[in-house]
């Protein structure tokens, strides 16, 4: 999108009630300023995350006006009195928890998620707290960076920082949305071999060219679990972002002592556990909401040090928001949708 917005007005998406219905709507606000510990940016890209789909269909619930979006990545144009950390020209990064500075999680460290509980990046100019943003990888373009803060991080999370996976070890991704490419990614950086399903034989292609060994479409083999277990002798982690329906596959798939890190509810959120499965093979699972800033930081370093780039399907415009949404819910995507800011 070119159109300018006039002089000390900015374009910017907010979520909006009507009636029973939720609507993404453009509209236009004052470009703001930078408040003490703040820097203003100007962004350059967003991508979308499942998140971010629920919050802008109501499924999530949020206050009126709010503007959505946690990934961005943008140039700091400006910055409030006492900051230190970013200059003028800076390209940096939004975080999903901006007060998750580092160890681990508490009431007070998630109350902020950005584009849920307070505002988010879908807009021409965003202020974010210096402390909530971090560097972007050297040589990326926004359009780039802005994959990171949601799905990569989670991915990252649950394969090095729980997952804790060692070279040669067994890693099961399912679906080929954000989280589960950015976790086949670390894992093959790791060392590790990769089991990747689909409901797609064109989207496994493309998988296996990202590194998958195994790959299984879960439609036609819709008790992939055992097919997984008896091709490899027992997935040692597992990326679980499917929620209920997957689980029962994840725990039959799973090694003796294995561990599955329970992130997504893409098949609902309640649902059956075969238990006398999950404790007769020892496993270990770990709930994961995304990451902190410190996480964010190693992740950041372990990528530029493995030459990692995102696995981008589509980039559309900023006024094309909603129909990059279809795009997202038609699940026609592979790894991440983008959608640039406004130029300057
Ligand atoms: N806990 C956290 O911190 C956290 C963070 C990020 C995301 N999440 C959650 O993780 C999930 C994925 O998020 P995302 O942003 O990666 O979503 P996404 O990019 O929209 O990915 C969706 C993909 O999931 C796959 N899928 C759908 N149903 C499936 C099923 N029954 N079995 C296996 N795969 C299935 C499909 O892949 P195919 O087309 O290949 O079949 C689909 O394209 C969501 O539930 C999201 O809420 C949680």
């Amino acid at each position: 999108m070119r159109a300018k917005s006039s002089e000390g007005k900015m374009k910017t998406y907010i979520v909006q009630t009507e009636g029973s219905d939720v609507r993404l709507k453009i509209v236009e606000r004052d470009r703001p300023t930078p408040g003490p510990g703040e820097v203003l940016v100007h962004l350059g890209a967003m991508s979308l995350n499942y998140h971010d789909m629920a919050v802008i269909r109501g499924d999530i619930p949020t206050a009126d006006g709010r503007v959505p979006m946690s990934d961005g990545a943008g140039t700091v144009l400006a910055i409030g009195a006492g900051v230190t950390q970013w200059r003028e020209g800076d390209r940096v990064l939004s975080t999903f928890f901006p007060d998750w500075a580092d160890g681990t999680i508490n009431i007070a460290k998630r109350r902020n998620v950005t584009g849920d509980t307070i505002d988010g990046v879908a807009a021409e100019y965003i202020v974010l707290p210096e402390k909530g943003v971090t560097r972007q990888p050297e040589g990326w373009s926004h359009a780039e960076a802005s994959t990171l803060p949601c799905a990569a991080l989670t991915a990252w999370r649950a394969v090095v920082v729980e997952g804790k996976v060692k070279p040669g070890d067994w890693v099961l991704v399912q679906g080929t949305g954000g989280v589960s490419v950015f976790a086949l990614q670390f894992a093959r950086a790791a060392g590790a071999r990769v089991v990747a399903t689909s409901s797609s034989d064109k989207k496994l292609e493309a998988m296996r060219d990202l590194g998958a060994e195994i790959c299984i479409n879960y439609r036609s083999t819709p008790k992939w679990g055992a097919e997984a277990a008896n091709l490899t002798g027992g997935i040692d982690q597992i990326v679980e972002v499917g929620g209920p329906e997957t689980l029962k596959e994840s725990i039959k798939a799973a090694r003796l002592g294995g561990h599955i890190t329970m992130i997504g509810v893409l098949t609902g959120i309640k649902g059956e556990v075969p238990t006398a499965m999950f404790f007769q093979k020892n496993l270990h699972m770990t709930g994961v909401s995304v990451g902190s800033h410190a996480m964010q930081l190693d992740m950041i370093r372990a990528i530029e040090a493995n030459d990692l780039r995102p696995v981008i399907d589509r980039e559309f415009s900023f006024a094309e928001l909603n129909e990059a949404f279809d795009h997202q819910a038609d699940q026609a995507h592979l790894g991440k949708i983008i959608v640039k800011g406004i130029e300057d």
